[in-house]
């Protein structure tokens, strides 16, 4: 592996992986959330700076066969040009004659993008001639898509093997494992997670993992209705998976052997149904009645969390506390929002990771007020539960 910050990129051509695999509006097809492309514009301007010239490949959503419009990244040239400062040039194909043609043309200072390399089905495939011919591009390969990092695919992973002396990770990567390792490796305390989301399945590898690691666990989201009702509480109509009952108390029981404070909200806010529009009431979580649902947690939960919070000094959040797309029922999922920005503004460090937290900050307007928010949704979940991401293990290889 080489390292980003030493080496010399003057006069050569950085083939760079990003993950500009962002959100557009349907018709317009405008960039409703460009988070992805600015986090990578540090990377792209380093290499320039010193006289290099960048070639920049991507995904864009999951095409099925071939060109779809809807998926071309030509919608992010505009912009992605405006960010940068510098014109971006764009090849209507990732790979054959026109594109090598313009990436071999280009002069310091100059930046390409490729059309989308799912185009391709080689690329999902991880394709051995196709990441070669991608690999023609540059005369050197840096990986910034943390996005995709968990993805084996032909322009994360297999592309490495053709740079063998001359692969690295880009400043994007390099923050993201090192925000993420400083959360889950030092030796700070005390440690929060706050693990939400709908489903304890979808969870527990996280959970199990970071109970190991921490001082505090909260639990929130739709998965608490099942802790609850592990411990014998009437859930009514929430949320519940009942062939995880025993997880749930598996991991009361892993809690109080590794001393963990393990956090089950006490209140929830209810409806009558999944609807912004609910009737609406704050009850005990333990007494919700039949046909109503725990869409939130209620008030003394958010002053628990909020305690809990402010005295920690690490923070990993994943996973809102209730349906924060609904107004009505985002007010748990904002509250820790601002506890962990309060937390951090008294120095804790604090990492926002994984989809739906995320987009949760940035409803909230909150994200630069954290230390940390991630550009992974999957890529994030699988590092935390501790497994080796193909597109970090290319590079270290
Ligand atoms: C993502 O948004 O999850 C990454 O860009 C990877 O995309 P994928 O889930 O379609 O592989
Ligand atoms: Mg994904």
């Amino acid at each position: 592996m080489t390292d980003f910050h030493t080496y010399d990129f003057n006069g050569k051509r950085a083939l760079i992986r990003v993950d500009f695999n962002v959100p557009l509006d349907k018709t317009t097809y405008e960039i409703t959330d460009d988070t992805r492309i600015r986090a990578a514009i540090p990377t792209i301007q380093h290499v320039l700076k010193q006289g290099g010239s960048v070639v920049l490949m991507s995904h864009l959503g999951r095409p099925k066969e071939g060109y779809e419009e809807r998926f071309s990244l030509d919608h992010i040239v505009k912009h992605a040009s405006d960010l940068l400062g510098v014109p971006v040039q764009f090849a209507t194909d990732c790979i054959g004659k026109e594109a090598n043609e313009m990436s071999a043309n280009l002069k310091p200072g100059e930046v390409l993008l490729l059309e989308n390399l799912r185009f391709y089905k080689q690329e999902t495939a991880g394709t051995e001639s196709f990441a070669e011919m991608l690999s023609k591009h540059g005369d050197v390969y840096v990986n910034d898509a943390f996005g995709t990092a968990h993805r084996a695919h032909a322009s994360t992973t297999v592309v490495a093997k053709f740079f063998p002396n001359e692969k690295m990770f880009g400043l994007l990567l390099e923050s993201e494992i090192k925000s993420v390792n400083k959360v889950l490796n030092s030796n700070e305390k005390p440690l929060t997670a706050i693990v939400g989301g709908a489903k304890v399945s979808s969870k527990i590898t996280i959970i199990e993992r970071l109970l190991d690691k921490v001082d505090n666990l909260i639990v929130g989201g739709g998965m608490a209705y099942t802790f609850v009702k592990a411990q014998g509480g009437q859930v009514g109509n929430s949320l519940v998976e009942d062939d995880c009952l025993y997880i749930a108390r598996e991991v009361i029981a892993k809690a109080k052997a590794n001393n963990v404070n393990l956090y089950i909200p006490v209140d929830t806010v209810i409806a009558d149904k999944f609807d912004n529009d609910a009737e609406r009431k704050e009850v005990n979580i333990n007494e919700i009645p039949d046909g109503w649902m725990g869409l939130d947690t209620g008030s003394q939960t958010s002053k628990d969390c909020r305690e809990i919070i402010l005295n920690s000094k690490l923070i990993l959040w994943n996973g809102p506390m209730g349906v924060f797309e609904m107004e009505n029922f985002q007010t748990g999922t904002k509250d820790i929002a601002l506890a962990i920005v309060d937390a951090t503004k008294n120095g804790a460090f604090s990492l926002i990771g994984g989809g739906d937290s995320v987009a949760a900050i940035n409803k909230f307007n909150l994200a630069d007020q954290v230390s940390y928010v991630s550009t992974g949704g999957g890529a994030m979940l699988e590092y935390l539960e501790g497994k080796e991401l193909p597109g970090i293990a290319a590079i270290l290889s």
